[in-house]
């Protein structure tokens, strides 16, 4: 009898392995060992197998594009304290890591004031596009305005904006902090217009859209350029306190705590 069943689990195991499931491999006996003890259902136990290969390819994949895609950071939705930022609806935010804007070619902009978490959801929806296999990169617009600019001096510009066109989610970054010249506005434009309906960017900008037209150093262009970003745009507005600040706070109190204690000591 458990000689038949060993026979079997060995072949389970040999299965797995031949279809290239490392992450199952690993968890397979620990989850048989529960089925056994009646701690888990026969289904609960597929669940369970499933679940880790796709944990183990998800962070396979997230590896990868965190070597490939220059975001800075790892920052997940699961780590957003939806609690902190009110005016943010959840039910949007969590509809848009479902990936169906990115299916679309649709864009994200998220609009708001410094340390509201911005950065932080552009790059979790980026993260999610990642975990699911899709081709993702990072820039602030400075970056992506200088590497254009390099390009477009080395004669290699329209290479360049092919890269750029081929992610199907880009990140652009701080939009509204420094300032670009004419040149690199025009070269934004042409990056925007090349990925216009082919695939989505998300976009964050501490400034309003009528206020872009004083950070592109030109009004028409800007206008042309937020008319091909909202033709099929979620915006994500925030209003609300920095969580920096907060961070700060919590610092500051603590280390007030720290100092009352050390008086009364
Ligand atoms: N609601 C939140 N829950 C958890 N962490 C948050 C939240 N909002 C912001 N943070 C964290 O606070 C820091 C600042 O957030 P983030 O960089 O996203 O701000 P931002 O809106 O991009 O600001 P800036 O305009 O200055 O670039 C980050 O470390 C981010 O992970
Ligand atoms: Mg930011």
């Amino acid at each position: 009898m458990t000689v038949a069943k060993d026979g079997r689990r060995e072949r389970v195991r040999a299965m797995l392995a031949d279809l290239k499931m490392p992450g199952a491999l690993e968890a397979v006996d620990g989850i048989l060992a529960r089925a056994d003890g009646g701690a888990v259902t026969a289904t609960g136990a597929i669940e369970e197998l499933l679940e880790a290969q796709i944990a183990l390819r998800n962070n396979r994949r997230l590896d990868s594009a965190m070597r490939s895609s220059r975001l800075p950071a790892v920052k997940t939705l699961a780590q957003f304290d939806f609690a902190f930022q009110p005016s943010i609806k959840r039910g949007q935010i969590d509809s848009l890591h479902e990936l169906g804007f990115v299916e679309r070619a649709e864009n994200v902009v998220l609009l708001g004031p410094p340390g509201v978490g911005k950065t932080h959801l552009a790059i979790s929806l980026a993260i999610a596009a990642a975990e699911s296999g899709r081709r993702v990169y990072y820039g602030t617009l400075a970056d992506l305005v200088a590497s254009l600019a390099e390009a477009k001096t080395a004669g290699s510009l329209a290479r360049r904006l092919k890269v750029l066109t081929h992610p199907a989610v880009l990140v652009v970054d701080e939009i509204g902090y420094l300032p670009v010249s004419r040149d690199g506005a025009v070269l934004f434009f042409q990056l925007i217009n090349a990925r216009h309906e082919r695939a989505s960017t998300v976009l964050t900008s501490n400034k309003g859209f009528e206020e872009w037209g004083g950070v592109l150093g030109d009004e028409v262009m800007a206008a042309a350029l937020i008319d091909r970003l909202l033709h099929h745009c979620h915006i994500v507005n925030i209003r609300g306190n920095s969580y920096r600040m907060r961070e700060h706070q919590d610092l500051l109190r603590s280390g007030s705590e720290e100092a009352a204690q050390g008086v009364s000591a």
